[in-house]
């Protein structure tokens, strides 16, 4: 599917700059020639970089908890036990 008509640039082409580093729309300007013309598909192609609805770069970021929680916090009648804490991960795509 072409991303860029203007320049003839595909979906394939984009997701290939991505891999290879591009985290930018400057990026991808540059690598591709994209959204140099018109412009019309500069939103499209920002969806491919990392943390747009069509990455393919997961986006992965862990929310630090602490296993032994300071004495105050471990107190609490409602905290629970030490070691319990879940270590959750949010996947960002
Ligand atoms: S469609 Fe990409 S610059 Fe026009």
């Amino acid at each position: 599917m072409y991303i860029c008509v203007c320049n003839a640039i595909t979906e394939r082409q984009v997701r290939a700059s991505v891999d290879a580093g591009a985290t930018t729309l400057a990026d991808l300007q540059f690598e591709l020639g994209v959204a140099t013309c018109c412009g019309c598909c500069a939103a499209t192609a920002t969806e491919y970089l990392p943390g747009g609805r069509c990455s393919s770069v997961c986006d992965v970021r862990s929310i630090a908890v602490p296993v032994n929680p300071p004495a105050a916090l471990a107190e609490q009648p409602s905290a629970p036990a030490a070691n319990t804490y879940p270590v959750i991960q949010v996947a960002v795509a």
